[in-house]
């Protein structure tokens, strides 16, 4: 049904003839509008996550003018507003701390203000998922317009990946005796333009997820930020929010069960970063759909890889996009997708019948994966009883199926204290366990995971050994990896419990994860367990630790989950 101009919401503000509709309008017009310019149109909120401090974002401002034409272009009027943006490479101590902070900024601004549409203009890993969990709470018509990676990585004569470069720092100090100047030169040349990672990390798993859910318009996620093709999407995404608010095309709409099946089994075949799981059931609490972490593994664990690029392969977002992105990935796996609509009123199916492959070397036939089972694969057992995951196709096939003994590190201050002291009681069969790295124990839930070797491991060859904790990992790192222990340690999950020499296994096939101890030691150390002083007593972040749910809920705060509406509130005077 079309909604006609009566019905927009924005005509609670621009629409009266009385002291509020005058005060509404005469304010913004100080910025030049002449008073049909909005009255009886839809108005469309611009959300910018555009900050210098954000630099996988920071060519957004100009992506919000891009946007702005398409809007005018279809009858609407745009407005756009700065949300709280969240800098992967720079905030302190991890962006995933302030992910539900920027979600309320998110959903505050839109619900305060005079908006019937919402552009989210996004890049960087957690920009995309706090944008969308925000103004699915409001759940208005809304359009994601990714911002795009970055352009290939290009070093001496060979490639290189922004963000799975830095995994090798250490090794390439230590073993191939990089200098100062040489790291100079690979900084450069690992982000040499505009956009986000370009790698398959969690930036471009997030626009991935955004796109297989339907959010944006076809084939929008791959493309690099500075290609021509990036801007064209921005203007066509402007004009196509005006018809989805003409139409009542709400978030609720295209955000269904299936939709959220659909993101689960793209991010499989993509090779997505393990961040997806904590941001997309954060999205399905805020949207109300019932999602759990078993679902991960039980829809997405065997589906086969179909796509070659780092962490999991070895190409980079732009190799991906010539090759035909996702559109391609869609059509291959049809017969696993449920027909879901997407923002264009079409379906993921419709969107992807048209596409090519051009290059079989980074995008797969579903008859001939780069690996046949590939997704999440989630655990249980007595050292995580709800829950912890692995991604098996960033991890060493020999390395699935283990037994070790612990070396324990009770926080990462005592990890850098100790993990390279040569006397350190460690070999390539030692599982590394790090404690208190979870949501309410670092808190945040840094992305840690995947911490180095050793460096006497490191000289003696080892490229990979099995590493346990409840915090998460980059979407750009690999290895044998298990991460989102839950229950986490800081609040007396049996992780907390595990002492060094303690056996470990970890059968990743059988979805195992056992600490070898005996339930009599377990209740005797859980009897001992003291929890670690709370991080602070004030401010945002005691909002945090008393509100963060674990890993296995999506790490959402237990008073954001679900949605307030998008009901008009009173005056203002
Ligand atoms: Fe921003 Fe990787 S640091 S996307
Ligand atoms: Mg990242």
């Amino acid at each position: 049904m079309k909604k006609n101009k009566e019905d927009l919401r924005s005509k609670e503000w621009f629409g009266t003839n009385d002291k509020m509709g005058f005060v509404h309008r005469s304010w913004l017009r100080n910025q030049g509008y002449p008073n049909d310019m909005f009255q009886g149109k839809p108005v469309i909120g611009i959300c910018n996550t555009w900050s210098e401090l954000t630099p996988c974002n920071g060519h957004l401002r100009e992506f919000a003018e891009i946007v702005k034409k398409g809007v005018l272009e279809a009858g609407g009027f745009p407005l756009e507003f700065p949300v709280m943006s969240l800098g992967e490479t720079i905030m302190r101590p991890t962006t995933m701390l302030f992910r539900n902070l920027a979600s309320m900024d998110v959903e505050e601004s839109i619900r305060a203000n005079p908006l019937d549409g919402i552009v989210l203009l996004t890049g960087c890993d957690k920009t995309t998922p706090s944008t969308i969990m925000g103004a699915c709470s409001v759940d208005l018509p809304t359009i994601v317009v990714p911002g795009g990676p970055m352009l290939n990585g290009k070093f001496r004569g060979g490639e290189i990946g922004s963000g799975s470069f830095n995994w090798m720092i250490k090794e390439k100090k230590k073993r191939d005796k990089f200098t100062e100047e040489d790291f100079l030169e690979a900084e450069i040349c690992a982000a040499r333009s505009a956009g986000h990672c370009n790698t398959m990390g969690t930036a471009s798993t997030m626009a991935t997820m955004a796109e297989a859910l339907g959010l944006t318009l076809p084939g929008a996620s791959a493309i690099p930020a500075v290609d021509a093709r990036k801007k064209v999407m921005a203007q066509l995404s402007g004009r196509k929010i005006v018809e989805m608010v003409n139409e009542d095309l709400k978030l609720s709409k295209i955000l269904t069960r299936e939709a959220f099946e659909n993101a689960i089994v793209v991010n499989a075949a993509v090779g997505g970063s393990t961040n997806l799981i904590v941001h997309l059931l954060a999205i399905a609490g805020r949207i109300g759909v019932p999602l759990k972490l078993e679902d991960f593994d039980e829809i997405g664990s065997k589906i086969p890889l179909l796509v070659n690029l780092m962490p999991s392969g070895k190409h980079l977002m732009e190799d991906y996009f010539y090759a035909g992105g996702l559109p391609v990935v869609l059509k291959e796996l049809k017969s696993k997708l449920h027909k879901t609509i997407t923002v264009n009123g079409k379906s993921l199916h419709e969107n992807c019948e048209k596409s090519t492959c051009y290059n079989e070397e980074v995008i797969a036939k579903m008859d001939a994966p780069f690996q046949k089972d590939a997704g999440i694969a989630v655990l249980k057992g007595n050292l995580c009883e709800n829950g912890a995951v692995i991604k098996p196709s960033a991890a060493t096939p020999e390395l699935m199926k283990h037994r070790g003994k612990a070396v324990v590190f009770t926080s990462m201050d005592d990890y850098h204290a100790r993990v390279d002291d040569p006397d350190l009681d460690i070999d390539a069969n030692s599982v590394i366990v790090l404690q208190n790295v979870g949501p309410k124990g670092y808190p945040g839930m840094p992305e840690v995971g995947n911490v180095d070797l050793p460096e006497k491991l490191i000289m003696q060859g080892v490229k990979d050994m099995v590493r346990i904790s409840d915090g998460r990992m980059s979407g750009t790192a690999y290895g044998t990896v298990v991460l989102h222990v839950s229950p986490e340690a800081a609040i007396g999950g049996t992780l907390a419990l595990v002492k060094d020499g303690d056996y470990i296994e970890l059968d990743v096939e059988n979805r195992k994860l056992h600490l070898d101890v005996t339930e009599e030691e377990l209740a005797e150390r859980r009897a001992a367990w003291k929890p670690p002083q709370p991080h602070t007593d004030r401010g945002y972040v005691k909002i945090y630790l008393n509100h963060v749910e674990q890993a296995d809920k999506g790490a959402d705060f237990d008073i954001l989950v679900g949605g307030s509406g998008s009901e008009v509130k009173g005056d203002l005077h």
